[in-house]
């Protein structure tokens, strides 16, 4: 192995910087060469790839966002996408790539794996936590403190005002961030796509909080298939149980912003682990962290395979507020 490239794919996490300077000086260390692509398949499409060193990625620890870009490659999904990214492999003479992104960069990567015989190991960054082989994903902690940032300002106000609000927060299919950024915040409900919302239910609680005594009530919403679904849920609310409400709708801020301690130290050692796993001969894989300890997992099986949500923190969320 001498000569190595990175790139970040699909949406943007913070930390995804702290990961990419891990990589770089972990490459440069074991006397690597080393290549960023930017935009991420787009830029492997493209050619558009860059030489780095330990220079090129000071004072980027703290930085939300990609220095490399990102994009969501439609070309990279067709075989031609796929030939013209290998053939720039090839050009460059790239033994080891490494991948940092969410289920679809991992998708990509293992049909990529298959056909173009360079060692690929991907790296989960994503801030919706939904990849399986990691407890975790780069960026998932900094979102949730910034979603909850925003709870405890909406409390300040739903307060003032005996409002119910409607947040709804980001994860798409998921429900991570809605039910620890619910649970921290002391949200009366926290509705997520792996449970079935039932407006009746939700008005059954809503009804009897403010009957016993309660003035506002925070229910977090996770989005579902479209952003503003929350909306259609917060008239339904209206209609049945008459209660007024506002949303929120928290959106990208949540993918922005300089990632927290925990995020620097996940994307810290998924960075360097990999420069490892590649000169141990590790490849088609993911490196993820479960239970403390670095685990590597078939690519294939990071998407194919559903990680599973814990619904006992709803459980808990739910008997706690009130
Ligand atoms: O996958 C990360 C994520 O932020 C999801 O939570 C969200 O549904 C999606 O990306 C938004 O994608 P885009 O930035 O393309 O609108």
């Amino acid at each position: 192995m001498k000569k190595i490239a990175i790139l970040t794919s699909g949406g943007d996490a913070p930390g995804m910087n702290s990961c990419i300077r891990a990589v770089v000086r972990a490459a440069t260390s074991e006397n690597l060469e080393i290549f960023g692509i930017r935009r991420g398949y787009e830029g492997l499409i493209n050619g558009d790839l860059i030489h780095m060193d330990r220079r090129s990625v000071a004072n980027i620890i703290h930085l939300g966002g990609t220095i490399l870009g990102t994009a969501r490659s439609a070309e990279f999904r067709t075989k031609e996408g796929r030939t013209l990214a290998i053939k720039v492999l090839r050009q460059y003479g790239i033994d080891g790539l490494v991948l940092i992104g969410g289920d679809g960069t991992f998708r990509g990567g293992t049909q990529l794996a298959l056909e173009c015989g360079v060692a690929i190991i991907g790296v989960p960054g994503t801030i919706d936590n939904d990849v399986y082989g990691t407890d975790f994903t780069i960026g998932f902690d900094t979102a949730i403190n910034t979603a909850l940032e925003s709870i405890d300002r909406i409390r300040d106000t739903a307060l003032s005002h005996d409002r119910l609000f409607f947040v709804e927060v980001m994860g798409r299919h998921t429900g991570y961030i809605a039910l620890e950024s619910g649970l921290a915040g002391g949200a009366e409900e926290v509705l997520i796509p792996e449970i079935p919302t039932s407006i009746d239910e939700l008005c059954d609680r809503l009804l009897n909080s403010f009957g016993a005594g309660k003035r506002s009530a925070i229910v977090v919403v996770a989005e579902g298939e479209q952003a503003g679904d929350s909306f259609r849920i917060a008239r339904e609310v209206k209609e049945k149980c008459g209660y007024e409400s506002r949303v929120c709708i928290l959106g990208h801020v949540q993918r922005g912003g300089s990632p927290t301690a925990r995020d620097r130290v996940l994307a810290s050692k998924l960075g360097a682990a990999t420069v490892s796993g590649l000169l141990n001969g590790k490849s088609g894989c993911m490196v993820g962290e479960m239970c403390g300890e670095i685990a590597y997992t078939p690519l294939e099986d990071t998407w194919n395979k559903k990680k599973e949500l814990n619904h006992s923190l709803r459980e808990l969320a739910l008997l706690l507020a009130g």
